[in-house]
């Protein structure tokens, strides 16, 4: 049900649906297979502002242990680090293009540009599993997050050629934080 009605949200916004049909392939086509209920007046109106990205540390503030634990443990939260390690020898094209996989939502509304215009951003933050958070931070509805993070999502950055590169062992959902 909550994955119906967020799919149904994803629908209205053009701009979540273009994050999903990043994370997931499939998802325009279930819609189509599926068409969405039409929404109700209160997501029609929420729909007005699609969600921007918003950086990790606006979430800490209601989720300090969530924030706390990730900041700790995750090698992405100084994902940005790795590219300083080695842009010496990158051209200017290979170091953006390491941006889509170590930095939050390259490119896209309220994600990285650059460490001069966007340094909450540089790291691989939560937005980059959870969607963007700029409704959610404002109305602290569930509905307006995702929970759920496709495996896709996770293999749109783990693809497999970088996984043999660095000899990574098969994901699983543990260890985000
Ligand atoms: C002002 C407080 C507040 C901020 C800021 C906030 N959240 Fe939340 N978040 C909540 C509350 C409250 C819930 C629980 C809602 C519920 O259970 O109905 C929640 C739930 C969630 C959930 C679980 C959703 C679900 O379906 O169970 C995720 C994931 C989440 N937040 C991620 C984030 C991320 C990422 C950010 C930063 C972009 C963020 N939150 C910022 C208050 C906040
Ligand atoms: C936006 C790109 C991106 C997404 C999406 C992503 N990752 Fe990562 N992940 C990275 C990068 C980049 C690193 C390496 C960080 C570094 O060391 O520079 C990493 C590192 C890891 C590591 C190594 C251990 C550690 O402490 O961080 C694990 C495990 C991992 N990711 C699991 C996952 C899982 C599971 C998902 C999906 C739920 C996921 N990742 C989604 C980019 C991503
Ligand atoms: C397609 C996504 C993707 C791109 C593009 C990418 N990376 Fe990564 N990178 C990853 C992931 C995922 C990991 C984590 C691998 C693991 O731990 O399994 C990683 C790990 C690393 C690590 C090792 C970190 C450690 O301490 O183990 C370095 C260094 C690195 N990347 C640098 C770069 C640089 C520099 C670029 C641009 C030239 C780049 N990456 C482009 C996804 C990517
Ligand atoms: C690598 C991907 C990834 C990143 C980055 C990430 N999360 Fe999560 N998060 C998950 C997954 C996977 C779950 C579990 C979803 C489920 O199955 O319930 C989850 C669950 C949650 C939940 C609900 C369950 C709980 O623990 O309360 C909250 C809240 C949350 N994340 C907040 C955050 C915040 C805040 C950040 C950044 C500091 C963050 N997440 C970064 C993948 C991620």
């Amino acid at each position: 049900m909550r994955l119906e009605s967020w799919f149904s949200a994803a629908a209205a916004l053009g701009a979540a649906l273009a994050w999903l049909s990043l994370s997931n392939p499939l998802t325009p086509a279930r819609a189509a297979d599926n068409p969405p209920p039409k929404p109700k007046p209160a997501a029609a109106a929420a729909s007005k502002s699609p969600a921007r990205y918003v950086g990790s540390k606006k979430c800490a503030s209601c989720h300090e242990e969530n924030y706390g634990r990730y900041v700790k443990y995750s090698k992405k939260s100084r994902s940005y680090r790795s590219i300083r390690r080695m842009q010496r020898g990158l051209t200017a094209a290979e170091r953006r293009d390491c941006y889509r996989c170590h930095t939050t939502a390259y490119g896209l509304p309220g994600g990285f540009v650059s460490l001069a215009e966007t340094p909450h951003q540089q790291n691989v933050g939560c937005e980059a599993c959870h969607g963007p958070g700029s409704r959610h931070v404002k109305s602290e509805d569930k509905k307006d997050i995702t929970r759920q993070v496709p495996n896709q999502r996770c293999k749109s950055c783990h693809v497999s050629a970088r996984i043999k590169a660095f000899h990574h062992v098969p994901l699983t959902y543990g260890g985000a934080h």
